[in-house]
């Protein structure tokens, strides 16, 4: 009996040591952690429980029969973090680079079946030389049982990807359509192709870096949601996010207490928007003051600035808040924001996470660019995100709301439940210099007559009283009382019940 118990750990042993301490080292080498490291760090501490320790490839090409080391480069299982459940695979690229056998596929499959069936999020840790060469099409047939597992667990439970090491070919299809994809700096990548088939095909020369690092996804393609200095700092991040996610569909994000109390006023914010309409100033001040504890989880911070995304908490539950900021483009939507809130706005409705929007938008920014790009397909996601959501959805206008930006963000056209203004907002077809340019144009060479014109616009317009007596605005705060109006509209509305018609799926324009 003692030997068979001796035995198991020998095996246990052996089957934790993945590719061999040698292998390991290059990992640490390259300041990598091993998978298993990776998953002691991302679960709380002793939570995890392994699948399939002791699966081996099925292979007999190439004499892969005489190399079949225990778990087959990638390591499963599911634990807690936070004391929540959630499922994990880490690939182990100490075993054969971390490629994907048909076995290591399913594996993978397993447990994403596993978190659909007991409604819990799929984390991937990937690191991960592609389909396994020796495999042949068993091995692509693997990444396509996990590609429709992935297709399946959207919007049932969250998904989110971390990309430690390679990530190239068809496998960033994977990671892509979860929702949220973290990525490690200098120590990873994504592309479809890498540079040396675009050196051959566009005669283009890119490193692995400047093709699909973790910079390069962040700031300029928006693949990612987030980029981390090192694989410690990610997972700990990843900790951080799940403790905002419900664990699924079925159920509504976490009660954290919370030690901030929900009617702070904020006096400060009485003087947050300058004087000069045309000054800027950063919307993500006020995000700060309104947050529980002044906690903001921002999603893809890097890229479109013009337009925030990210998670609070008021009175210890998750909101998602979506807001334009005048620091960057004067916060006009175009295609890139409205692209990044659509998703977001999206991920948000699909959890049942409240919607958050904080307005100040000069309009849609203009250009050939723009129009050639599509935005107004793209800008019309945004509006159709908004429309489709039937989360609980409060409205703030700040400063400006100008035609259809004003629309498209949350207004109460958008089926909003609450739309608040500050004084100082604006809600008017577009600005008072551009309405004057149009409605008096012979009238233009005299300034005295323009000004003037200009003042009765703003008189009549640049305020939000004409919206509040049609009862688009439903009524109009003091900034420094933003904290406490929004956290008990949120909390009027926690019984919301609102289904829009049975349909197979929509018709997003994608
Ligand atoms: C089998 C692989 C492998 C693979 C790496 N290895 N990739 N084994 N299938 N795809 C093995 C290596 O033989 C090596 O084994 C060990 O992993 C480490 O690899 P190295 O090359 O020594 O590491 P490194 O120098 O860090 O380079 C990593 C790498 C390189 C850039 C990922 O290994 C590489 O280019 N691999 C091939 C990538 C590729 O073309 N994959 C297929 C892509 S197509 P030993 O025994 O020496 O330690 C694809 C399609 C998916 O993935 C489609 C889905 C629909």
């Amino acid at each position: 009996m003692k030997d068979i118990l001796q035995q198991l750990e020998d095996r246990r042993q052996t089957a934790r040591l993945g590719g061999g301490p040698r292998r390991i080292e290059a990992q640490h080498a390259k300041g990598k952690l091993s998978a298993r490291e990776r998953i002691e760090l991302l679960l709380d501490e002793g939570s995890f429980e392994e699948f399939d320790m002791f699966v081996a490839h099925r292979c007999i090409d190439f004499g892969m029969q005489a190399d079949r080391p225990a778990g087959d480069g990638v390591v499963t299982g599911w634990g807690t973090i936070n004391g929540r459940l959630v499922y994990v695979f880490s690939q182990d690229f100490t075993v054969m680079g971390g490629s994907v056998s048909e076995t290591h596929g399913a594996k993978i499959c397993k447990i994403m079946d596993m978190a659909i069936q007991n409604g819990a999020p799929v984390i991937g840790l990937n690191d991960s030389g592609g389909a396994r060469i020796q495999e042949g099409v068993a091995s692509l047939a693997a990444y396509g049982d996990v590609f429709q597992r992935n297709i399946t667990a959207s919007g049932v439970v969250p998904q989110i990807s971390v990309i430690m090491g390679p990530c190239a070919g068809g496998a960033v299809y994977s990671p892509a359509m979860t929702d949220f994809i973290f990525m490690v700096k200098d120590s990873s990548y994504m592309f479809v192709t890498g540079p040396d088939v675009v050196k051959t095909v566009t005669n283009e020369v890119v490193t692995a870096e400047e093709l699909g690092g973790a910079l390069t996804h962040t700031r300029k393609s928006s693949v990612a949601d987030a980029a981390f200095e090192n694989d410690v700092e990610a997972l700990i991040e990843v900790r951080r996010l799940v403790d905002f996610l419900p664990l699924s569909n079925r159920e509504t994000p976490p009660v954290r207490p919370f030690f901030d109390d929900p009617a702070r006023l904020e006096p400060s914010l009485d003087t947050l928007v300058p004087d000069n309409p045309n000054t800027p100033y950063d919307m993500k001040e006020l995000i700060l003051k309104l947050a529980d504890e002044g906690d903001f989880y921002e999603i893809q911070t890097e890229f479109a600035k013009n337009i925030i995304t990210g998670f609070i908490r008021l009175e210890g539950r998750t909101v998602g808040v979506v807001a334009n900021q005048p620091m960057v483009l004067a916060g006009c939507l175009d295609i890139d924001s409205s692209r990044k809130a659509a998703r977001f706005v999206r991920f948000c409705d699909a959890f049942e996470i409240p919607l958050l929007t904080l307005v100040d938008v000069p309009g849609f920014l203009p250009g050939t660019g723009q129009e050639y790009g599509g935005v107004i397909k793209h800008g019309a996601k945004l509006l159709y995100a908004y429309g489709e959501a039937t989360v609980p959805k409060v409205t703030v206008i700040t400063r400006k709301a100008y035609g259809g930006a004003y629309v498209v963000m949350a207004s109460k056209h958008m089926g909003a439940d609450f739309n608040y203004a500050w004084p100082t907002a604006e809600i008017a077809v577009m600005g008072s210099k551009g309405a004057v340019e149009i409605l008096y144009r012979s009238e233009l060479g005299d300034a005295e007559k323009t000004g003037a014109r200009i003042n009765e616009y703003e008189e009549r317009f640049a305020n939000p009283f004409v919206a509040a007596e049609k009862g688009f605005i439903d009524e109009v705060i003091m900034p420094q009382s933003t904290r406490k109006r929004v956290a008990r509209a949120f909390a009027s509305l926690r019984n919301k019940k609102l289904s829009n018609p049975w349909k197979k799926h929509d018709n997003i324009p994608l």
